[in-house]
């Protein structure tokens, strides 16, 4: 279990070579202009494969509000190349929402919830996520601007949670940004940037 550690993270980043810091530098250029929030995840494996989803899809920030552990495991080491922030509670996630200018989406179950495959996203979604027991607070539901809902056909009342961002995350990227180049492939993976100095990354 792994606390979220800006300080640690900092550390991290000033001993490494210039052309590990090059690559961060070229994924922040290339991030997309939304957030994603999660409100008090309560098992560390999903927030940590949660960092793993919103790298994949270039999240441009991911807000951690109340709990803020994970599982590194689970992230890959990849929570050191996120913008990653924690807020307290809800009150101060709100703050953000206006400071930012993001309109606000509670992914939810709910009778009412506009269905994932027929929404239209606005310039500047920050998509939220509730916990794995209790869903979202009432206080940060009542806030959101819409709710949105990924259809179920089975019998299970619910999917995992960053099952559900995944989802969410891969309408909003290949609907909003068609022309979007996915990183190429090399073998059975996504080529890591060949010129990071990353190991095991594919020669020139
Ligand atoms: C495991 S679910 C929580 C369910 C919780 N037991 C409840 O009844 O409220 C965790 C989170 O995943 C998301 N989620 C799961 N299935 C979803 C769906 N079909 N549509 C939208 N969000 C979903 C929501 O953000 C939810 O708060």
């Amino acid at each position: 279990m792994t606390k979220l550690n800006p300080e640690e993270i900092e550390r991290f980043w000033r001993e490494q070579n210039p052309r590990r810091r090059a690559l961060r530098e070229r994924l922040d250029a290339r991030r997309l202009p939304y957030g994603v929030a999660v409100e008090n995840l309560t098992k560390d494996w999903n927030l940590g494969n949660l960092i793993r989803t919103a790298n994949a899809f270039l999240c441009g920030e991911l807000l951690l509000v109340g709990s803020d552990v994970f599982d590194e495991a689970g992230s890959g080491g990849i929570h050191r190349f996120e913008r990653m922030r924690h807020l307290p509670d809800a009150k101060a996630l709100l703050a953000h929402v206006r400071e930012e200018g993001y309109t606000l989406i509670a992914v939810e179950i709910d009778r009412k919830a506009e269905m994932l495959h027929r929404f239209t996203f606005p310039a500047k979604p920050l998509f939220l996520f509730g916990s794995e027991l209790r869903g979202l607070s009432r206080e940060l539901g009542e806030a959101s601007a819409v709710r949105l809902m990924i259809p179920q056909y089975g019998l299970i009342p619910c999917l995992n949670v960053n099952v559900s961002c995944s989802i969410v995350l891969y309408a909003y990227v290949t609907q909003c940004f068609p022309d979007l180049e996915p990183v190429p492939v090399a073998g059975a993976k996504f080529r890591a940037d060949p010129g990071s100095g990353q190991r095991g990354a594919p020669p020139n």
